[in-house]
C-alpha cells in the first residue's frame, strides 16, 4: 500500500464510520418506535451519543496530517467497534436478533478489516521511516582504506552532494574551508595540501614557540601541545611518542588554537576561530574524526592510500559510536540541511551553523569568533545608515534579512581588527535551506539579540 492512498483510505473510512452510527441510531429508533415497552429514550440517548462523537471525531480527522491520522482513526474504530457491541445488545434484549439488518453484519466486517488495516499501517511507516539509531553503526569487518576514507569525506560534504551549492556534512568543514587547488574564499585556509604541510609544520619554529610553546596547556581544552602521547585518551593514537604529521591534523582539529595559521587568527594570530571538532556542537568521535583524518591524508592523491598513518578502526573503536551532541550539523549528514519552521530558533540555529562563525546572545555554545557578535537590535540600524551602504533595506527586520539571503550586500567592518569581515565565508545558500515560515521565525530571533546583561 502507498503512503499517498492512506489518507484516501482515511478520510473514506472516517465518512462511512458517521455514516453507520447515523444508520445504527435511524435503526434502533425505528425498533423502538414499532414495539411496546422499549426504553426508546435509554436507547436513543445512547445510540445518538454515539452519532455525535462519530461525528466530532470525523470532523476532527479533517483536520489532522496523514501521519495523524493513522494514530487517531483506531479512536474511531473503537466508538465504532463499542456502537457494533451496543447495537448487539440491543437486539439481543429484544429478542429480535433475527431482524438485524445485512448491513450491520457488512458494516462488522468493514470494521474488522480496519483494524486490521489500522494495524498494519501504524507498524508500516516506524518500519519505513524511523530515524536511524544515533550512533553511526559501522562495520569493521569488511572495512578498507578506500571505505574508511569515503566515510571521512562523507563526514565532510555529507551523504548527497548537491551541485551547485556547497555540500555540508556533520564535519561542517566546508562552511569554512576549501578543497580545492586555487580556491580561496576568505579567513579559512584551503585545506588543499595539507597532508604535505603537515610533515613540515611541526618543524617551523613558529609551531615549537607559537601561539604556546611545546608542551604548555592551551587554555581553552587544556591540551598539551606536540604531545601526542598526552592527547585526551579516547582519541589518543597507539603508540604515540614521536610528533608526526598525522598528530599535527588531529591536533589542529582538537586543539585549534595549538598553533594558529599565519593570518588566519584572531588577536595577533594566537586564538584560532575553527571551533574543536571533537567537542560540542560538532563532537566528532574518534573513530569519525580519525576518518577525516585518513581523507585529508589521501584526498590529493586520489585512488592511492600510501599517505595514510591512521589505522583503520577495530569493533571496540566504534562502539558506542559518535555522536554526542546534537548541535551542529544536519541530520549526520544523511542529506542537505533544511529548516522548516517548526523548531525553536536555538534548534534552527544550531542546524544551520551559525554558531561555528557568530557568537549568539540567549544561543547556548554559540560562541564562533570567524563573524560578528550578533547583536543585531542595535548593530542593524546602525549598519543601514552607514554610507557604505549599498543594500536594499530600510529597516533593522530587513537588513538582518538581507544579511542571511546575501550576505555580500554589506560587508561588516570589524572594528577591533581595524578591517573588514573576509567576503563570502558566510555562507551564501541559506535561502536553500529555509523555509519562509523558518526565515520570519529565525528574522524575529536574530533582530532581537543583544549584548547580555
Ligand atoms: C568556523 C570555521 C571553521 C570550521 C567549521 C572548520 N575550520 Fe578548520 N580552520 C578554520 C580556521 C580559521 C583555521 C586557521 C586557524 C588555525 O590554524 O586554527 C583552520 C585551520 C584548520 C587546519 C590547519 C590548516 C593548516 O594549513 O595547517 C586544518 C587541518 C583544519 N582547519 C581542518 C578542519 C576540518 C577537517 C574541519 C571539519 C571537521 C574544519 N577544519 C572545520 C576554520 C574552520
Ligand atoms: C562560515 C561562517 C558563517 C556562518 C556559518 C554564518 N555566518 Fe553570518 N557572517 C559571517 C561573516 C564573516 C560575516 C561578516 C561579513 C559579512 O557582512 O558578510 C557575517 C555577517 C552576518 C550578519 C550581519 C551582522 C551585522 O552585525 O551586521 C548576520 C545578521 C549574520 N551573519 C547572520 C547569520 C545567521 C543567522 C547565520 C546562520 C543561518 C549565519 N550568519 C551563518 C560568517 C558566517
Amino acid at each position: 500500500m502507498l503512503p499517498e492512498q492512506q489518507d484516501i483510505l482515511w478520510t473514506f473510512t472516517t465518512i462511512i464510520f458517521t455514516l453507520f452510527s447515523l444508520f445504527a441510531f435511524i435503526n434502533v429508533v425505528q425498533h423502538c418506535r414499532a414495539r411496546e415497552g422499549t426504553n426508546t429514550v435509554l436507547w436513543g440517548t445512547l445510540f445518538g451519543t454515539g452519532l455525535i462523537i462519530n461525528l466530532l471525531l470525523t470532523n476532527h480527522m479533517f483536520e489532522l496530517t496523514q501521519q495523524q491520522q493513522l494514530g487517531f482513526i483506531s479512536w474511531q474504530v473503537l466508538a465504532v467497534f463499542l456502537i457494533l457491541l451496543t447495537w448487539g445488545v440491543f437486539f439481543k434484549s429484544q429478542n429480535i436478533e433475527d431482524q438485524s439488518p445485512p448491513l450491520i453484519r457488512a458494516a462488522f466486517f468493514y470494521t474488522t478489516i480496519s483494524i486490521l488495516l489500522a494495524g498494519y499501517t501504524n507498524w508500516l511507516p516506524q518500519q519505513r521511516s524511523d530515524p536511524p539509531p544515533k550512533a553511526t553503526v559501522v562495520d569493521v569487518s569488511d572495512l578498507t582504506m578506500e571505505k574508511y576514507t569515503a566515510m571521512g569525506e562523507e563526514i565532510v560534504f555529507g551523504k548527497e552532494r548537491v551541485a551547485g551549492s556547497k555540500a555540508i556534512g556533520k564535519g561542517q568543514c566546508p562552511l569554512c574551508h576549501t578543497f580545492d587547488p586555487g580556491d580561496n574564499i576568505g579567513r579559512c585556509p584551503n585545506l588543499f595540501g595539507v597532508e604535505e604541510r603537515s610533515h613540515t609544520r611541526i618543524k617551523e619554529d613558529r609551531y615549537l614557540n607559537e601561539p604556546i610553546k611545546i608542551g604548555e596547556a592551551d587554555g581553552a581544552t587544556g591540551i598539551i601541545k606536540g604531545k601526542p602521547d598526552e592527547i585526551p585518551e579516547e582519541y589518543r593514537r597507539a603508540d604515540a611518542s614521536e610528533l608526526i604529521g598525522e598528530d599535527y591534523l588531529r591536533e589542529s582539529l582538537m586543539c585549534p588554537s595549538c598553533y594558529v595559521v599565519k593570518g588566519y587568527g584572531k588577536a595577533g594570530d594566537t586564538k584560532s576561530p575553527m571551533p574543536v571538532i571533537s567537542k560540542p556542537p560538532i563532537s566528532l568521535a574518534k573513530f569519525e574524526l580519525n576518518a577525516v583524518l585518513a581523507w585529508l591524508q589521501a584526498k590529493d592523491t586520489p585512488g592511492e592510500f600510501e599517505k595514510v598513518t591512521i589505522p583503520l578502526p577495530g569493533p571496540e573503536d566504534v562502539a558506542g559510536g559518535g555522536d554526542g551532541g546534537d548541535g551542529g550539523g544536519d541530520d549526520d549528514g544523511d542529506g542537505p540541511v533544511f529548516v522548516v519552521g517548526t523548531e525553536t530558533p536555538q534548534e534552527m540555529i544550531n542546524k544551520l551553523g551559525c554558531p561555528l562563525c557568530h557568537t549568539i546572545p540567549g544561543v547556548e555554545g554559540a560562541v564562533g569568533e570567524l563573524g560578528p557578535k550578533l547583536h543585531e537590535k542595535i548593530n542593524a540600524p546602525k549598519r543601514i545608515k552607514d554610507s557604505r551602504y549599498k543594500g536594499k533595506a530600510k529597516t533593522g527586520r530587513e537588513y538582518v534579512k538581507e544579511s542571511i539571503l546575501n550576505p555580500n550586500a554589506y560587508i561588516v567592518f570589524n572594528e577591533e581588527a581595524g578591517e573588514p569581515y573576509p567576503e563570502g565565508v558566510m555562507p551564501q545558500d541559506f535561502a536553500n535551506k529555509l523555509s519562509v515560515n523558518a526565515l520570519e521565525k529565525l528574522v524575529d530571533f536574530i533582530s532581537n539579540t543583544q549584548p547580555e546583561g
